[in-house]
């Protein structure tokens, strides 16, 4: 009797003609999906540092490289009003799993239009906003992309979307998998580790007229270099001259400056200068609900008699492009945020949360700039105090990140990029030991 794992030789022999190439006639099985098709994709930059980071076994090792805040302690920190939050949903007895709408939940898009634009916005109280909850900022940024390849492109088919130089390593890729061009602006200058805010500009003003444009709305990621508020005037204005069409990505409100309103100020101008535009927001960062990919999409209509209308012909086609990809949002880390959102004694502590982040970031960046200094490591470090927001760019070069990882199991990604929210009061000191040395060292 054949046993269970050997079919009888007959079988064997049936199967083994089916996918053979054959001269009969009969479509063979073998693989379209073959390596000339299909290669093997390079690994993720950021996952690879993740996993060389957890196989180093010293108990010096420093993660610089996540993307997720950590406490003090170094782990990772559930926001005190989220665990309240997520107590009172979890033990209301009318709790179930439903769908949410298409839209997403409307407690949280609508406080989240409020959250980003301002409670009095007038954008708001003349129905020229719609938003939808999507599958965090990434989803948000993919379905503005996806709108945008399918009803602006009609209208001006060499549309490229810009994106900053360097800018966060998922945009190309969200992009062009809806088929639109990507191009870039300078934005970061290696000489003063600062805005490139000429090259910007100059950019701006010679990409054609009514491009999109992706703009970090605070926080930027990789950088952490974001423009002032008078260089945010010059950047609306060529915008404005030029027709160029606002694309707002929120990853960090309240988490860069700790203060809510300060971070949105770029959209909230921009909206007050009457340009149509869309905004992606992401509840990662600022409710530390990573993994619970929760967050929204919004498009502002200009003023104009007939904004209502455009804002409800909008409205329907994100809802049946959100159909078509993910049917409905997820829904627990929306509830968790709408609570929080909706709830004023809640919302006063969420506040308090983020000075908590936020203020820990400043402290590490002073930190670590004060002991740079003290030690007397070559070059300037002022840039680490004058970025904001999770992430810092230092400077060192790919040789000298290389130093770092395997001389002093310090891990960060190959730009130089570093997360400080990896620093602590205990290891920031010997992080700045070990910069100053590989400084010196390839000086
Ligand atoms: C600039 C920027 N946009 C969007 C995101 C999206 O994050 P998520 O999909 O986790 O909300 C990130 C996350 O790192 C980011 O840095």
């Amino acid at each position: 009797m054949p046993s269970p794992t050997s079919p009888p030789r007959t079988r064997l022999a049936q199967i083994q003609q089916h996918i053979s190439p054959s001269t009969s006639g009969t479509a063979t099985m073998a693989t379209p999906f073959v390596a000339s098709i299909v290669p093997q994709a390079p690994e993720d930059p950021l996952f690879g540092l993740m996993a060389a980071y957890k196989a180093d076994t010293s108990p010096q090792k420093v993660d610089l490289g996540i993307g997720a805040y950590r406490g003090d302690d170094a782990k990772p920190w559930v926001l005190p009003v989220v665990k309240k939050a997520d107590d009172l949903i979890r033990s209301d007895p009318e709790l179930n799993h439903e769908y949410a709408p298409i839209a997403g939940l409307a407690p949280l898009t609508s406080a989240s239009q409020k959250l980003m634009l301002g409670g009095d916005s007038p954008a708001i109280k003349e129905n020229r906003v719609t938003s939808l909850q999507t599958v965090s900022g990434t989803g948000a940024v993919h379905l503005g992309a996806l709108f945008l390849s399918k009803f602006y492109r009609t209208v001006y088919p060499s549309t490229a979307i810009y994106v900053s130089n360097p800018t966060w390593a998922n945009h190309a890729q969200i992009i062009t998998n809806v088929h639109l061009p990507v191009a870039t602006y300078p934005y970061w200058s290696p000489k003063t580790r600062g805005l490139d805010i000429d090259g910007m500009l100059s950019a701006l003003e010679s990409a054609p007229a009514r491009s999109v444009i992706l703009l970090h709305v605070c926080a930027h990621n990789p950088t952490g270099v974001d423009p002032t508020q008078e260089q945010w005037k010059q950047i609306a204005e060529v915008m404005k001259r030029k027709a160029h069409f606002p694309f707002f990505d929120c990853a960090y409100q309240g988490f860069a400056s700790g203060d809510l309103a300060r971070d949105a100020w770029a959209v909230r101008y921009f909206v007050d200068l009457g340009f149509e535009l869309v905004i992606a927001q992401s509840f990662a960062k600022n409710f530390g609900l990573y993994g619970q990919r929760a967050g929204a999409f919004h498009y502002v209509s200009a003023p104009a008699a007939e904004a209502q209308d455009t804002t409800k012909r909008v409205a329907s086609q994100l809802a049946i492009l959100q159909r078509s990809e993910i049917s409905n949002p997820p829904i627990y880390g929306a509830r968790i945020v709408a609570k929080v959102l909706n709830d004023p004694g809640l919302f006063a502590e969420w506040e308090e949360n983020l000075r908590e982040m936020s203020g820990r970031i400043i402290s590490m960046r002073n930190a670590l700039r004060g002991k740079l200094e003290e030690l007397g490591t070559p070059g300037t470090w002022n840039h680490v105090t004058d970025q904001i927001g999770m992430f810092s760019f230092t400077g060192l070069n790919e040789k000298q990140v290389g130093l770092l990882r395997s001389e002093a199991h310090i891990y960060m990604t190959k730009n130089g990029r570093i997360s400080m929210a990896g620093l602590n009061t205990k290891n920031v000191e010997y992080v700045a030991r070990a910069i100053d040395k590989v400084v010196r060292a390839t000086q």
